[in-house]
């Protein structure tokens, strides 16, 4: 006898969708763990189109973890030039070195593999899904931003709080054609700005379809981690007043944005990072997409926590909390409050003046670029 057909399962509708609209990437190929951790290292903060060519060119080099691990540094920071962030290959080095150094087989879970120099919950996951199968949720914004429209999850999302969301979610027999599908849906249609809704395998299921107030809301969902590090001084006298400032250290093309202060202001003249003072219940996020759009005229895409440090002033202690950001349209940005604005290189960068109470970014930025 003939029955009604079952309703896809939506694992079926995201895979049957990849396989005709998925990417081809390079790193899809292998299961090769050192080859997933060398693009995984590489993707964090560089898009996929400008990884490729570099992906290539350093396994051309490297080619596994055991001539990584016996490179010189100099050869390292030569093979990954052009990338940015050159922090990230020393990072990787030491991972390998660990794995040589323990008899070379690499660990398979996340947990085994968090516990190599420089992995988070996010590359741990990854490797051990793309490398070894495990079915594991691979959360970033593209994936987190698919999950909070079609489910209409409260915002801002927690990275602890949609683990357990999706994790049973997670396709049981192919989890790392899931986990593609779902980073390509992200970034091919779900996308920050204009989600194509119409060529969605999900449409059907969406909480936020046709919302573009939903849509803006939940372009970048994930709430920023503050960051662990705290700089400057200690606050030691309690009666005097703190206030908060959010600081966005935008960056593009590996240059970053500064502007300088109208002559005729405090501080006149310093150059600064776009930000402001964060209002009583706001929270850093919404502090930095005010403050950008008020400056720059911008809207904010991306930030992730980078530094907090404190400063005090005779009257009042100052907290800063500097966060890496990407804009929608870095290329549009207007000098609405300061006198300038300048697409500086890290070189640049330190050598300007900022105030005082800026030197611990400062200090950061030349430690982080080796720049002395
Ligand atoms: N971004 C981070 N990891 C990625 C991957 N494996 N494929 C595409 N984009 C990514």
């Amino acid at each position: 006898m003939k029955t009604d057909a079952q309703p896809a399962q939506p694992q079926t509708e995201l895979m049957r969708w990849y396989r005709t609209h998925g990417r081809d990437l390079p790193w899809r190929h292998t299961f090769d763990p050192y080859r997933i951790l060398v693009s995984e290292t590489m993707l964090q903060q560089t898009q996929v189109d400008r990884v490729i060519p570099f992906y290539e060119r350093f396994l051309a080099h490297f080619p596994d973890e055991r001539a990584l691990a016996v490179a010189t540094t100099d050869a390292i920071h030569r093979a990954w030039k052009g990338l940015g962030y050159p922090s990230r290959v020393e990072r990787l080095q030491a991972a390998c070195r660990q794995v040589i150094a323990g008899g070379g087989a690499w660990p398979a879970t996340p947990e085994g593999l968090r516990e190599l120099p420089g992995i988070g919950p996010y590359t741990s996951g990854a490797v051990a899904c793309f490398a070894f199968g495990a079915r594991v949720p691979i959360v970033d914004t593209n994936v987190a931003r698919v999950y909070a429209r079609r489910d209409a999850l409260p915002l801002p999302l927690d990275r602890a709080a949609i683990w357990p969301h999706v994790a049973p979610q997670v396709d049981a027999v192919d989890p790392i054609a899931y986990n593609n599908a779902l980073m390509d849906l992200g970034a091919l249609v779900c996308t920050a700005r204009k989600p194509d809704c119409d060529r969605c395998p999900w449409s059907h299921r969406c909480r936020s379809r046709g919302s573009a107030d939903v849509h803006t809301a939940t372009a970048n969902p994930l709430r920023v981690a503050s960051p662990k590090v705290a700089y400057g001084v200690a606050i030691t006298d309690r009666t005097k007043p703190r206030h908060h400032v959010v600081l966005a250290l935008i960056h593009h093309q590996d240059r970053y944005l500064v502007a300088r202060r109208p002559a005729t202001a405090h501080l006149g003249g310093f150059w600064e990072l776009p930000g402001g003072k964060r209002d009583r219940g706001e929270d850093d996020r919404s502090a930095l997409a005010r403050e950008l759009a008020e400056e720059l005229g911008a809207e904010l895409l991306a930030a992730r926590a980078l530094v907090r440090f404190s400063h005090a002033y005779e009257d009042r202690y100052l907290t800063f909390h500097c966060y890496r950001c990407r804009l929608f349209d870095p290329e549009a940005v207007k000098p609405l409050v300061s006198e300038e604005l300048r697409w500086v290189t890290p070189q640049e960068f330190v050598a300007l003046r900022f105030p005082p109470a800026n030197q611990p970014l400062v200090e950061r930025m030349r430690r982080y670029h080796r720049l002395g």
